[in-house]
This record gives C-alpha cells, structure tokens and sequence, in this order.
C-alpha cells in the first residue's frame, strides 16, 4: 500500500544530501504529484519548478509512461542483466542509439548520473589499456562540475563542499570553471571566454597526455547553478583533446533529453563527444537510470580480444542495468518526447522564459542570471558569515508560497517541465521578485 500519511516519527530516515536537521524541525512531504503540480501532505498544490530533480521534463503521471510501466510490471518483472538480455533492453539500446549523434552507438546501462560517471571513466581507462597504453588513467573535470556523488563523481567532480570530508578520492585534476564576473546577466551563451577550454593544454603539459584517459564536463553545469559554456569553449575542448588523444565525456544528465531545446547538448553545441552520459529525464524520473552511450570505436576496442569467446570483455555492470521496468518507462519517454516534439517547443518557449528570468536582473540579492534552454540560474548576495544561507532562505520562502525551486551554493535554480505554460514561467518569476522582496 501507498503510504500517504506520516505516521511515524521521521528519526529513522537520513535524508540525502539534506540538512536533516533542518529538515526534520520543517518537515517538507511531498504525497503525490499529476503534471507540473506537487501535492504536499498540506494538501497544497506547489509548482515544480525543478521538474522534480532534473528528471521529470514531461511532468508528473505522464499517462504514456504511467501505461508502459504497468503493462511491463505485468509481463516481465525482472530479467538477470548478466548474460541475458529482454526485448525492452534491446529496443531501447536501438531508440538511444538512434536520437544520439552519429559515432555514438554503443548503449551500456546504469541506474543513475552517478552510476554512469563511474561508468564512462572505467571504459575510458580500459579503452587505453586496450590499445595497449595502460598508462593512461587520470581522468580531468572542471571546477563547479558535478558528475554525482560516488567515488568517482566527487572526485572529477569540481564543487568542494562534496569533497572536502572525504579525503583520497581518484587520480583526478581539473580545469578552471566558466563563471566569469564579464559575463554577468548574459543571455544565453556568453561570447567571452572559450580561451578558457586552453586551460586544459596547461594540465596536459604537466601531467602528459601519456598519462591522461578522459576530460569529462557538463554541456552546461547544472548543480552548480547553470553556468553556460562560452561560445566556441567546447569545440576547443574537442580540438585539444583530439590533438593529445584523449577522449571527451560529456555528462548529459541535465542536458539530455530536451532541456537545451535540442535532444542533446552535443546537437545544440554542434560538439560530438566520445561518451555521453545519460539519467534523469531518460526515463522522466518514473524509474532510476542511466545510460553510457559509447562510440563504435570504443566499443570495437573491446570486442577486438583475443580473450575466449566466453569471457567477458568489459567486467562492469550492475544488478538492475536495463531493469525492465526503467526500460519501458525510457521507451515511452523517448517516444513521447518525440511525437510531441518537446526539444522543439523548449526551444520555442526559451525566448520567452529567457526574458522572463532576465526580468529579475535588478532585483534585491541578485548578482547574476544565467540562462540556457528551460534552465535559469541566479547568484545570491551572501551574508557576510554564509554563502548558502540566503538561497536557502528564499527557497523556503518560495515552498511556502506554493513553488519549489533548488537551492544550492550562492545559487537558485529554476527548470521547469517542459510542458509549463508562459503563464506559469510569470507566476513563478513574479513569485521569486516579491520574496526578495520580503525576506
Ligand atoms: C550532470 C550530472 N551528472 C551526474 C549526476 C548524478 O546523478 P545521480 O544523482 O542520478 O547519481 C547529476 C545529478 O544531479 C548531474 O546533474
């Protein structure tokens, strides 16, 4: 049975990434949600304007996604992901294959953003040894990335405050980030700032390109607050990469899926990368997944062995890679996604959000908006002790009101479902101007 009453005490449950705390003295439940609406255990009607974590673009009970569950939970519950395969893994694997640029081809599922970034850099480092050059393992983030919360993630992930309590992580470096004070309240891509991505030639020359297997960044960052690649960045990135033999990893967690205005931020920057990674919006947060789409390349280096036909070429995996239940889900989004040409009409309705975000430059607190697609960030004047106490300070003013934005950093967070009305862009844009109004 759904539990949609709390009845017990909230001490046996340690929140993820959550002031706990906080939270448990201010309890926020959610108890259902149907479009771009959450239901709270108040019974209030509150606007998502995160579409749930990045992942719920086609908004809440999509009845297509909702059926396609329900018909697979009834046919195929569970297949063994190790030396089986079931026809929504297979078809699937084709649909992803089929919207991703070209060379990518090769489909490998995970459960979730991080699952895939751990994923992507231990094919990158065994693509290498398979070519027969070991010695390249160091794997290069950037500043404010974020790529999850495993090992791997929080260290080619770039934002101190998931690092600093954990010690050792992975052999990792990373290249400065694209926050440039220039920029300020720029609309879209920034013109200034792709020499930036020449940064990387300076890590090269100090670690090698003999030694290094992957550079791994967000289109954009999304985590960080949304900051955007300054124009002609990312070809650059290519370039380098290309001239030392490295390989590039885009982390398309946020950015797939639609949220550029393009199916993918490699197809909206015109930058092909060697590995993208995939998750939230795949399967529109019904179902955890994630997906590593590899080139053709990468994955013939792996099938060219001269292993037993028996043994496995890549020993990685998990127990719910391409659980059946994610699949259908995925399938369904995917073609949702495309019959309503829902890119499309994110790119169609980013002028207009773009403007209405910009509207609050000017605005108390606001230093900075930064916007891309159906993403807005905006940096808040610190007080003087704490860089994240008035972000968090507006967002629960904002709960309160009946609108749910992210808080993170020095940073607000605005993606709402790509379904969202102008109408609801301005309720919540107007709702934001008053609270800083207020607080
Ligand atoms: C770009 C990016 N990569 C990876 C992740 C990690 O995903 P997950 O939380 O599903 O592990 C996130 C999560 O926000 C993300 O934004």
């Amino acid at each position: 049975m759904v539990n949609q009453t709390i009845e017990e005490p909230l001490d046996a449950y340690w929140l993820p990434y959550t002031a706990n705390r906080q939270f448990k003295a201010e309890p926020r439940i959610i108890t259902s949600a149907q479009g771009c609406y959450l239901t709270d255990s108040d019974g209030r009607k509150i606007f998502d304007g995160l579409s749930g974590l990045w992942t719920s673009g086609l908004g809440h009970q999509q009845p297509k996604i909702v059926e396609a569950v329900k018909q697979q939970l009834q046919t195929l519950d569970f297949a063994p992901s190790f030396q089986f395969a079931h026809p929504s893994a297979i078809t699937l694997a084709h649909k992803i294959a089929s919207l991703t640029p070209d060379k990518l081809n090769r489909v490998f599922y995970t459960n979730s953003g991080s699952e895939s970034a751990d994923t992507a850099t231990k094919i990158a480092r065994g693509y290498w040894r398979q070519k027969g050059v070991a010695s390249k393992t160091k794997i290069i983030g950037r500043i404010k990335g974020y790529h999850g919360a495993s090992w791997g993630g929080i260290s080619f992930g770039g934002i101190g405050g998931n690092r600093k309590i954990w010690g050792q992580g992975m052999d990792a470096d990373h290249m400065p980030h694209t926050l440039l004070e220039e920029n300020r309240f720029t609309k879209g891509m920034p013109e200034y700032g792709a020499h930036l991505a020449d940064e990387l030639e300076n890590i090269i020359a100090l670690h090698d390109a003999s030694n290094i297997a992957a550079v791994i960044v967000e289109p954009f960052s999304g985590s960080a607050g949304v900051i955007i690649p300054p124009q002609g960045y990312l070809r650059r990135l290519r370039q380098i990469c290309d001239a030392h033999q490295i390989l590039l990893i885009f982390d398309e967690v946020i950015t797939g899926f639609g949220r550029t205005g393009s199916m993918f931020a490699a197809q909206e920057f015109d930058v092909i990368p060697d590995i993208m990674n995939l998750a939230k919006q795949l399967t529109n947060g019904v179902v955890p997944m994630g997906a590593v789409v590899c080139s053709d390349e990468i994955y013939q280096a792996y099938m060219d062995t001269d292993k037993p036909i028996h043994d496995v070429e890549l020993p990685h995996g998990y127990t719910y890679s391409g659980h059946p239940l994610a699949c259908a889900a995925a399938i369904a989004c995917l073609d949702v996604l495309q019959q309503d040409a829902i890119p499309q009409r994110v790119k169609k309705l980013t002028p207009y959000f773009e403007s209405a975000v910009h509207s609050l430059q000017g605005g108390k607190y606001i230093t900075d908006i930064r916007n891309y697609g159906l993403a807005a960030g905006f940096t808040i004047e610190p007080y003087s002790k704490s860089l994240t106490q008035r972000p968090f300070e507006i967002a629960m003013a904002m709960w309160r009101k009946g609108f749910y934005v992210r808080w993170g950093g020095d940073t607000i967070q605005f993606a709402p479902p790509f379904i969202v009305e102008k109408t609801q862009i301005d309720d919540v844009v107007t709702a934001l101007a008053d609270v800083l109004n207020q607080i």
